[in-house]
């Protein structure tokens, strides 16, 4: 087939000095019209950059009278010769700065209305408007970079898998429940009306049962769905970087697959030393109130249980005497806090349960604060364990322990954001390990599995689970990247009289079991190799790659906090006749009547 006339010879953002005077076709957007009289000047965009046509009503008049009809965002192509600009015309902030198109034909391919927002770098139109015209906001170089970075990213985490002997295998997207904790979204099936398929939470069950089928090595660039409330951070689907090894350990899976991040943040221009530092999970939680430690900056927590159990203030002897702690965090000198910045921290503190917020200012000349009168001849022990210099600040909860951390943590990332920490601190991975098995959910007063039910316990661990499922350990472990968890994983369970035990644990009758999982439990009776794996989150990686706040701008067409689509309206009700056809029926007053009410779409 022949070359259309009006087809690209050159990129936009390729067009340089070394083509002046070459005769040339470029197709794109356009960016921005000026009309300065007998010379209008058209920008012209394609994804690889703009370029400046100078259309000059003496020189060329027929291309100068077709420029003058341009608008934002019609689609043209421009022929014409490449010229360097005048010297006082160079535009040292654009990469073509140097060079301009004088235009022989200027062709319009497709008019356009005029757009709801200036298709621009750092637009700052309303995210609902930019998601519903996600076409014209992924016009922008800013999104265009996140998606290209992301397609980058991709295939070098795909050739490092490649490259080290793993299998990319794709599992059913219609399947049963695959349990990491969150909602189903569910599939009615029409052959078998009453019956649903869910769409995986993880690709969990399947990848094991490839291990069992003897592929040993699995990676897989995987969607999931899960139906959980949404934050800048998830949305219910997303992508996973799913991988299953066999005869492995944790410490296996941990070097090997730190090697393949450390190798695609490479290729993406991040670099990052291995191996990563390693924190447990009770030294991350007292230390940093977190299971994911944002670890750019310092403030820990220190306990001063003992301490403050000698001083007279009632709400630290009684929280001691009740079995709870009282642990602080210093803020350094020059922080200069004042009332209101410590009654907005113990705001804060509240929010997170803690009951309230004491401080205590170490001068030079001695303990200020309200509590200061109480702590008597403790404090010289209290500055000491503290190592608070002349200066600082020190700010307590006492509580229980689960209370204080939890208050705690989230202090310091407040203060860690307040006192400008996190600026350029350079980037902090680590691997959190010796999660516990299990987490006691008070409200339905049972235990439930950390990570998931698949997790193998610590193999001393094991006599625990009948006796004291608090003190099992399991050989799980989670990736952690300035404070947000990018991945998690563990050595699985492989002995089918372990996982009963688990289940059992979980509350889980042996007729439940079999219901649920039996078709796990049955492969674990045919020679199932020791096995372990991890899944990233592929979004998250690439948002803190891109240094973005969210991850719905490193994915091209992401729902709104509500699970929204506002460019498709999706989800919508459905013809009565394709309910008809499942069986289904939707319930008037219930919970499809009551939203209807509400009307669809929100934003994050
Ligand atoms: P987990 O549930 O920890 O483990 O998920 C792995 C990683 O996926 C990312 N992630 C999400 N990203 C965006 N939106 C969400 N809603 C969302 N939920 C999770 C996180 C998380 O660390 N099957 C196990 C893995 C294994 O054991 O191998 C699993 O899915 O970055
Ligand atoms: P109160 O005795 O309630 O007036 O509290 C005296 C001071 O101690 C106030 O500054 C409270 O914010 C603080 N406070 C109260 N409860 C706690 C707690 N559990 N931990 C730390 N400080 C607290």
């Amino acid at each position: 087939m022949p070359q259309a006339d009006w087809q690209r010879t050159v990129w936009c953002g390729e067009v340089s000095e070394e083509m002046a005077g070459r005769n040339v076709t470029i197709n794109g957007w356009v960016q921005r019209v000026r009309d300065h009289g007998s010379l209008v000047f058209v920008d012209v965009r394609d994804r690889t950059g703009v370029v400046q046509v100078t259309c000059d009503a003496a020189r060329a008049p027929e291309a100068f009278a077709q420029a003058r009809e341009l608008r934002s965002e019609y689609v043209v192509s421009v022929r014409g010769t490449v010229r360097r600009r005048a010297p006082d015309a160079v535009n040292p902030k654009m990469k073509t700065g140097a060079v301009e198109i004088e235009p022989s034909r200027v062709l319009v391919l497709s008019a356009a209305k005029t757009p709801p927002f200036y298709i621009e770098e750092n637009v700052d139109a309303d995210e609902l408007v930019r998601l519903r015209y996600r076409y014209l906001d992924l016009r922008r170089p800013d999104m265009q970079r996140n998606l290209v970075l992301r397609h980058r990213f991709v295939k070098a985490v795909r050739d490092w898998f490649d490259a080290h002997g793993f299998y990319e295998i794709e599992t059913p997207m219609l399947t049963r429940s695959t349990p990491e904790g969150a909602r189903d979204f569910l599939v009615p099936s029409r052959l078998q009306p009453g019956s649903f398929y869910a769409l995986p939470q993880s690709p969990q069950l399947f990848k094991q049962l490839l291990m069992v089928a003897g592929l040993e090595r699995y990676v897989q660039i995987v969607r999931c769905f899960r139906d959980e409330d949404l934050r800048a951070d998830r949305q219910p689907e997303f992508t996973q970087i799913d991988v299953e090894m066999s005869f492995v350990t944790a410490e296996d899976v941990m070097t090997q697959i730190e090697d393949m991040i450390a190798t695609a943040l490479r290729a993406v221009g991040k670099d990052v030393t291995t191996p990563f530092p390693r924190l447990d999970f009770a030294t991350a939680m007292a230390r940093y109130g977190s299971d994911k430690p944002d670890l750019r900056f310092g403030l820990p927590i220190v306990d001063v249980t003992g301490i403050a159990a000698q001083t007279e203030f009632g709400v630290f002897r009684e929280a001691v005497a009740r079995g709870g702690v009282v642990r602080a965090i210093v803020v350094p000198p020059g922080a200069a806090l004042s009332r209101k910045d410590l009654d907005g921290l113990a705001e804060e503190a509240r929010s997170r349960g803690a009951k309230g917020l004491a401080w205590l200012a170490f001068e030079a000349d001695g303990l200020r604060g309200p509590v200061a009168k109480f702590v008597g001849g403790a404090a010289a022990a209290l500055q000491e364990r503290l190592e608070a210099p002349a200066g600082s600040v020190a700010v307590f909860v006492a509580d229980e322990e689960a209370v204080a951390a939890e208050a705690l943590g989230h202090l310091r990332l407040v203060l860690g954001r307040r006192l400008n920490l996190t600026k350029d601190a350079g980037d902090a991975l680590l691997w959190v390990t010796d999660f516990p098995m299990f987490e006691w959910n008070a409200h339905e007063g049972r235990w439930e599995a950390r990570h998931h039910p698949f997790t193998s316990p610590v193999e001393e661990d094991l006599p625990l689970l009948e006796t004291d499922p608090a003190r099992v350990r399991a050989q799980a472990y989670d990736l952690v990247w300035n404070g947000v968890e990018i991945g998690g994983g563990s050595i699985r369970i492989h002995r089918r009289d372990v996982q009963e035990r688990v289940f059992r644990c979980l509350g889980f009758t042996k007729e439940e079991a079999q219901a649920k999982f039996g078709f796990l439990l049955d492969a674990f009776e045919y020679g199932v190799p020791p096995h372990g794996g991890i899944a990233f989150g592929l979004d998250r990686l690439v948002m803190m790659v891109a240094g973005a706040e969210s991850i719905r701008e490193v994915i091209a067409f992401p729902k709104t906090a509500r699970g929204g689509d506002p460019l498709t309206g999706a989800p919508a009700p459905v013809d009565p006749r394709q309910l008809e056809e499942l069986g289904l029926r939707v319930e008037a007053g219930g919970p499809a009547a009551r939203a209807a009410g509400r009307g669809r779409n929100g934003t994050a």
